[in-house]
């Protein structure tokens, strides 16, 4: 045997050990190697068919091919024993890996991002409420009396201390104008729950966005304004008009529904509008006096807009999503789809 011929046994003993599959295996390759007839017995009797000037190399080759076998053997008797007599080899490394599956965004909470993306780039600051409220400021302090339908146990969620489960997200506004002096500046996303029965377009527990402005001389024309902003940007469809109808709250006055025209058709009537070239995405109106004494603020000093607007509503729409429900059950097939 010469020094190449070593090297090489020695290349062939690392790859080999490296690649058994179990603790047997090593076993094996370890006698075949460094047992009492193995190579390393052969390579040291090589020695004295070396020629004298070689000699000192030869040695020092067939001393690495010992302690480096030897090392290898140890090294890898451990990995196994550390796998628990599992084993690495056999492993094709040229086999395509499987790819983890990754989650994605779920739409709802992805769309209430970008609302509100949309509004912080007109100045508005986000807010937040908790989700258990109790009834002075979901109801009271937003002007809705005590025989108002809506607080009616047959309609919203109430716990047994007389808290509630909030049913929209104006609450915030109470609380965010007992904190805050004007003017205020605010979107609040969130989720609210009412007892209805779940069918195609209700859910017991759903999403609001919630929007107030208040300070001195705030008109309908801005609400009008900015809402035609926000829907521009939220379709992506720079000749969308607004239309605001007559309607009521308690807490606003006067009260408005908010129409936007049709971003599929653009307004001439198409399946999506019902072929009526409208889309109704909220409530709104001027903030009423009454709101505004509940919180201490001077109505005769400030004026301010509010709206309100279904987070799952605008998501059915944008993406035309026949049921509500699709958006709870969380099936892999229906997420898949917004990421
Ligand atoms: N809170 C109302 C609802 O749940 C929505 C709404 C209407 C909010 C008008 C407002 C508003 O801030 O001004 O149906």
């Amino acid at each position: 045997m010469n020094i190449q011929d070593i090297e090489q046994e020695k290349q062939q003993a690392l790859a080999g050990i490296a690649a058994a599959a179990d603790e047997k295996a090593v076993e094996e390759l370890r006698i075949r190697y460094l047992g009492r007839n193995g190579l390393l017995q052969d390579i040291m009797k090589g020695i004295k068919d070396v020629p004298n000037d070689q000699k000192k190399e030869y040695g020092q080759r067939a001393n690495s091919f010992k302690t480096e076998v030897l090392d290898a053997v140890n090294a890898r008797k451990e990995t196994l024993a550390a796998a628990g007599g599992q084993t690495g080899a056999g492993i094709d490394l040229t086999l395509p890996g499987a790819w983890p599956s990754l989650g994605t965004r779920h739409p709802i909470s992805a769309l209430i991002d970008r609302a509100v993306g949309i509004f912080r780039s007109i100045g508005f600051t986000v807010a937040e409420g908790p989700d258990i409220e109790d009834a002075f400021h979901n109801f009271d302090a937003l002007n809705t009396p005590e025989s108002h339908p809506s607080r009616n146990p047959a309609d919203t969620f109430y716990l047994e201390d007389g808290t509630l489960l909030r049913t929209h997200t104006s609450p915030v506004q109470i609380r965010y104008m007992e904190t805050h002096k004007p003017p205020v500046r605010i979107i609040a996303p969130g989720r609210c729950y009412r007892r209805d029965t779940p069918d195609a377009t209700h859910s017991a527990s759903f999403h609001q966005l919630e929007g107030l402005y208040v300070a001195e001389n705030v008109s309908l024309a801005e609400l009008k304004g900015d809402m035609e902003f926000f829907v521009r940007r939220l379709m992506g469809r720079e000749d969308i008009r607004i239309r605001l109808r007559p309607h009521f709250f308690p807490f606003t006055e006067p009260s408005v529904e908010v129409d936007y025209s049709c971003h599929v058709c653009g307004g001439e009537g198409c399946r999506v509008c019902k072929h009526s070239g409208w889309i109704e995405i909220g409530g709104a109106g001027m903030v009423d006096p009454n709101v505004f004494k509940a919180v201490g603020y001077d109505p005769e000093k400030v004026t301010g807009y509010a709206f309100g607007m279904g987070v799952e509503r605008m998501a059915m729409i944008l993406y035309g999503i026949p049921d509500i429900r699709l958006l709870y059950e969380n099936d892999v097939r229906f997420l898949r789809q917004f990421r």
